[in-house]
């Protein structure tokens, strides 16, 4: 007699195999506009910390339907993390967001991207100002021993509308404080260099306002005790809208920093946070 099998486990198994597909490992809801997921990563898949990948679905037309994701997790870590928005009529994560462990979803594994060591020259203080999902690229970078080795200090800003929209970044910074393994790899004098700035701009909150606008009038200074960005001690990483990247780069030149790229190094560089 042969064995009776529930009809969607069959039409699973005779689903075609994607290409370039993985592995959904984790998926987690932090608000109605946010979540993040982990998946397997490709045995031969090698990247440097805040570059990004395509990742996607399969179209109802039958092609991969494809955006850019910066990679949230580490290099060294054996799976992959990615931080996402929900756009309700966005053709890719409208869908994306019902993934669940076990699913599989497509990536490109060709990592590109500015946000990275290689197009910064050396300084001592290190700044990543993100709005919204711009935290990804810096939740790789900030878990990369890299990133302490080569500066004194570094400084994360992350602006939100909402206090429910800073949890991925906050509950990231805390628990790499606890984590053995990540104490272990970065040490805990380099640890003690990060300093995490979080600020709203609709919710109320300890800090509130726009990072740039806390940065044009001096409180994010003042704040933490510093006397000013220069060139020849700090460099920076943008991540955010377009707006707000734009906005960066002008405060950013006015204190006089150049905008670098992996061939030509210099004292900033900026990526947009991808919407799918
Ligand atoms: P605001 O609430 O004042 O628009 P979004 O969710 O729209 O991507 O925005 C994420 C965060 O980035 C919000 O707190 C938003 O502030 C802020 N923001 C948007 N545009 C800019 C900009 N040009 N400069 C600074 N902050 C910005």
């Amino acid at each position: 007699m042969t064995e009776q099998r529930p009809v969607n486990e069959i039409a699973a198994t005779k689903a075609p195999t994607l290409p370039d597909a993985q592995t959904v490992t984790a998926v987690r809801h932090f608000t109605d506009r946010l979540f993040s997921f982990r998946c397997t990563r490709p045995q031969s898949l090698r990247f440097r910390s805040g570059e990004f990948v395509m990742i996607g679905l399969m179209g109802d037309n039958g092609k991969p339907l494809l955006r850019a994701y910066s990679i949230a997790s580490p290099s060294w870590d054996e799976e992959l993390e990615f931080y996402s928005i929900k756009v309700p009529d966005g053709p890719l994560t409208s869908k994306l967001q019902h993934i669940r462990p076990g699913d599989q979803i497509i990536l490109r594994p060709k990592p590109v991207g500015t946000l990275v060591h290689d197009a910064l020259l050396p300084g001592k203080r290190l700044w990543f100002f993100a709005t919204g999902t711009g935290f990804a690229p810096f939740a790789s970078l900030l878990r990369d021993p890299e990133t302490y080795e080569r500066f004194d200090e570094v400084i994360v800003t992350h602006t939100c509308r909402e206090v429910a929209e800073l949890t991925y970044g906050r509950e990231l910074i805390e628990a790499m404080r606890s984590d053995e393994l990540l104490v272990e790899l970065i040490g805990a004098e380099n640890l003690a260099k990060l300093r995490y700035y979080p600020t709203t701009t609709r919710d109320q909150s300890p800090r509130m306002g726009r990072i740039t606008d806390l940065l044009k009038d001096g409180t994010v200074f003042r704040d933490l005790g510093i006397d000013g960005i220069r060139p020849e001690t700090d460099r920076a990483m943008v991540c955010g809208s377009l707006g707000f990247n734009l906005d960066l780069k002008a405060i950013l030149e006015g204190f006089g920093l150049r905008e670098g790229a992996n061939s030509d190094p210099a004292e900033y560089v900026v990526e947009k946070a991808f919407v799918g």
